[in-house]
């Protein structure tokens, strides 16, 4: 069954969502939702993600998801068919929009490989390999940007790699009035020209000033359609522009802006186990991923969720 993730005043008076809140409180019945150790994050104990959930099931994970943003299952066995089928509970799988070439890409269109092998097992030459990725949003250089990513650990390395994620509702309500002032009503250009390992996308120039980058302009704020509430959108440091600013205040102020949602306070990192699955709000949430030994296997598969244009 898919059951979209509603709005909570578009379901406030069903029964399955009273059910619901009473499994996500915690409660013996149904799984748990533990809150990580910070601003975001829980693990979601008790549900095993090869079976079909049930709509209270499903209820329940949105909301716990609307309140931590990012959930974590630990110690599941899935086939990319379950891995696929559980992100399709929740919304609909983005197909077709990996800009991956990869075998498995191509079989299975809703899926990407974020690995340091190729198919037959070699380390691989391309894309971000083994090092750090900063800040992020996926995708934010679409016009619509996914809703969820679900990335599942086929294989780690046993030190490095780990995935943080920091809480944009916080980095938006926690903003200097000053910033907050200055980012009212403007947008943002989102290089649309290079990919995550700053290499140009095929049929783009190689355009070095911001002020004339390529991609869609989102808000720099935007609010949730679900949960109502605002969040920074900053997309990627790399490239940004602030449309109507001058290229020197533009950059003064994405400096500012990146500087405060690199925070500490408003991230949690993950350190990852294979079997781990992990899905985070893509709307409210950013992450990084830290570098680890590039002669150390590292296989992730994601799917994404269609999201909605940003407002
Ligand atoms: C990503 O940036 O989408 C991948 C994160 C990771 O590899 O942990």
């Amino acid at each position: 069954m898919s059951v979209q993730f509603r709005s909570r005043q578009a379901r406030i008076d069903t029964a399955a969502f009273n059910a619901a809140e009473r499994l996500a409180s915690g409660s013996t019945c149904g799984f748990a939702v533990v809150p990580w150790n910070g601003p975001i994050g829980a693990e979601v104990r008790g549900l095993d993600l090869t079976q079909p959930l049930s709509a209270a099931e499903l209820l329940a994970l949105a909301d716990a998801w609307s309140e931590h943003l990012v959930l974590v299952f630990r110690a599941q066995s899935l086939s990319i068919e379950q891995h696929l089928a559980f992100a399709a509970q929740t919304g609909e799988i983005l197909e077709g929009n990996q800009t991956s070439r990869s075998a498995l890409s191509h079989q299975h269109k809703g899926i990407l490989e974020v690995s340091t092998l190729t198919s037959d097992g070699q380390q691989k030459a391309k894309g971000l390999g083994s090092a750090e990725a900063f800040w992020h949003t996926d995708m934010s250089y679409k016009s619509v940007p996914p809703a969820g990513s679900f990335l599942y650990a086929r294989s780690v390395p046993s030190t490095g790699g780990d995935t943080c994620f920091a809480n944009m509702y916080l980095a938006f309500e926690a903003l200097p009035s000053e910033l907050a002032e200055a980012i009212v009503g403007r947008v943002a250009v989102h290089d649309e020209s290079r990919n995550s390992a700053g290499r140009m996308r095929p049929g783009y120039a190689d355009e070095r000033d911001p002020s004339k980058t390529p991609g869609p302009r989102h808000p720099l704020v935007r609010t949730h359609p679900v949960t109502g509430r605002k969040a920074l959108f900053l997309g990627r440091r790399p490239y940004s522009f602030i449309p109507g600013l001058s290229s020197a205040q533009s950059e003064d102020l994405l400096d500012q802006l990146w500087a405060h949602v690199a925070r500490e306070e408003f991230a949690h990192c993950h350190k990852w186990a294979v079997g781990d699955m992990v899905m985070w709000d893509n709307r409210s949430a950013m992450h990084r991923r830290d570098s680890f030994d590039p002669s150390l296997p590292r296989v992730m598969h994601r799917t994404q969720t269609v999201g909605t244009q940003p407002v």
